[in-house]
């Protein structure tokens, strides 16, 4: 038996950081190191998060051997298949139909799942930027390229009636419902213990190393790692570990939200999206589930007050602001210094946050297990395997805060004082770099695999997060095209004109795909009665 390996975990916190972290490491290490889970039940979760990406079921529930069909109905899931922005770029207050543009189509796009394909070594985007800048196509960048937009408009599923997905898709959960989940998961499946007490205070050893919390009702639990979930309020990590917060919000300026749940009519279908609505001084979240939308509005308390934010999502739903039960949630945005500090690990609120416009928040948590069970260390701790961690999650949580503030910055709207603040932001270097490469018509971190494996190959997408079509879809939604073609593209006059058949394909897709599909509704009564 190895005397160094790590025998003891504790877990503190109990929200969907704390329960996939329990059942995620339950998974990877087995029952040979023992998990404790110490929740306090009187600090409630923050019971918002309930918007995902598509590599959750890889990444997550297939690792622990969970199927949609028997998570998705535990926590009244519903299908995401992409973010449709809506009113990005007319000026107005919060309204939740599109507002008309100049040219007289609708004020929305869709940042959709999934890559382009691939048409003689560039990706389609580069032949719609051509014919868009040529003038011989007005389709936007969404429609002409992906199947997906008419099929959203429509509320159709993600899937073939026989259960066959047709296109990448995430999911809606109820948040509070995945924590129970998971935490029966971990504790009835797996051997995690789950103690409810609050946590007080922590003990060092002559190294400054944790070696046991304290907590109110006099029990004390030891262990040789601590994860802390604790959220927004990092007990462990900004609290005992003195570990710095980095303040980030010289690139993001949202820091509030007012969140509700809002009744829903299903009979009228139910959207298989996620809408980001453009409001005076931020953007409002719609995610439907069965029954009900979440919605909330993200906004920056220096641009409005909590009253007129409640005033304008409540408007905008046609809700009683006096009568309806209103969540006011305060953020940070930003990360830890370093995100491991001897042996306590961030996961989740208490190590990072950018605000929640393209959902990444719960991606943060299982990626960020991912990579502690990939530089899992022994009682030694061995610097080079926390530097190498740090150092994933710093570039991962980077990389997000930048393209996050590419949606703000480029959206054109300057009618209130938020958004012509947004494009007074400086962007990170990096980011300037990849900006200047879309404008020259180079292609943007080129995904390193194709669409059938891209949300299979984790090591591949966490090393390429957002990639060109994530790049094509918010810049061009927004109205930022390249300045030119990308030039080797005159060369080619024979692949320019073999590209049509590629977006002719798309639109038979499209008008097939109307045909056949059953309604997200209709798939989703069927999933969730079994
Ligand atoms: P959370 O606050 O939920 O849990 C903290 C836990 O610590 C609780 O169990 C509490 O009891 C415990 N605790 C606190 N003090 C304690 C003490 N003294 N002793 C013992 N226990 C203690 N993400 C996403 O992927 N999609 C989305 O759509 C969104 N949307 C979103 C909107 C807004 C406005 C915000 C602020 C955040 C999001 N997120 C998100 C992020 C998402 O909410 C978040 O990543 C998860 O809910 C994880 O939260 P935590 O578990 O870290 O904290």
């Amino acid at each position: 038996m190895d005397d160094n390996q790590i025998r003891k975990v504790l877990v503190l916190g109990g929200g969907t950081a704390g329960w996939m972290t329990a059942s995620y490491l339950g998974r990877a290490l087995g029952s040979a190191v023992e998990i404790t889970v110490v929740e306090a039940p009187s600090i409630p979760r923050i019971g918002v998060g309930e918007a995902t990406i598509p590599n959750l079921q890889k990444t997550f529930f297939d690792f622990l051997g969970l199927k949609e069909e028997e998570w998705m109905p535990e926590c009244n899931a519903s299908f995401k298949m992409g973010v449709r922005f809506l009113n990005w770029r007319t000026p107005g207050t919060g309204q939740s139909a599109a507002r008309t543009l100049p040219e007289g189509r609708p004020d929305q796009f869709d940042h959709l799942f999934g890559l382009l394909p691939d048409h003689d070594n560039l990706p389609l985007s580069h032949y719609w930027v051509q014919q868009r800048l040529s003038g011989s196509t007005d389709v936007p960048f969404d429609h002409a390229c992906y199947r997906q937009p008419p099929l959203l408009d429509a509320k159709l599923a993600p899937m073939l009636p026989d259960g066959t997905p047709y296109a990448s898709y995430a999911w809606h959960f109820d948040a509070n419902l995945v924590a129970d989940f998971l935490r029966r998961f971990a504790t009835q499946r797996q051997s995690a213990v789950h103690v409810e007490d609050v946590y007080i205070g922590p003990e060092f050893d002559s190294r400054g190393y944790l070696t046991a919390i304290n907590t109110e009702s006099g029990r004390r639990f030891e262990a040789d790692l601590f994860i802390d979930c604790s959220g927004f309020r990092s007990l462990l990590m900004n609290g005992a570990m003195e570990e710095p917060f980095l303040d980030m919000s010289d690139h993001l300026l949202n820091d509030r939200a007012v969140a509700t749940a809002v009744p829903h009519d299903d009979s009228q279908g139910i959207e298989p999206y996620t809408s980001a609505i453009a409001m005076s001084s931020g953007w409002t979240w719609k995610i439907p589930l069965l029954g009900r939308f979440g919605t909330g509005y993200v906004y920056s308390s220096r641009f409005t007050s909590e009253d007129e934010a409640t005033a304008e999502l409540c408007g905008m739903w046609g809700l009683d602001p006096e009568g309806q039960p209103l969540n006011h949630v305060k953020f940070r945005v930003g990360r830890n210094r370093q995100a491991w500090v001897r042996n306590v690990v961030g996961v989740g609120l208490s190590s990072c946050f950018v605000e929640p416009l393209e959902s990444t928040g719960i991606y943060f948590i299982y990626a960020t297990l991912y990579q502690l069970v990939k530089h899992f260390p022994d009682k030694r701790f061995e610097p080079v395997l926390r530097d190498r961690f740090n150092a994933e999650v710093e570039t991962m949580f980077d990389d997000t805060r930048d393209f996050l503030q590419a949606h703000f910055t480029f959206a054109p709207r300057t009618d209130t004082e938020f958004w012509r603040a947004c494009k007074e932001l400086r962007f990170s270097d990096r980011f300037a770099e990849k900006v200047a490469m879309y404008k020259a018509g180079l292609t943007v971190d080129t995904p390193v695999t194709d669409e059938s494996n891209y949300y299979g190959n984790f090591e591949a997408e966490f090393r390429n997060f957002w990639s060109n079509a994530n790049y094509y879809c918010i810049f061009a939604g927004l109205g930022l095209l390249p300045d030119r073609p990308t030039p080797v593209l005159s060369f080619r006059s024979d692949s320019v004109e073999s590209a049509e058949k590629l977006f002719a394909e798309v639109k038979q897709d499209q008008a097939r795909l109307l045909e056949t599909l059953p309604t997200t509704y209709d798939y989703l009564r069927r999933l969730h009665s079994r």
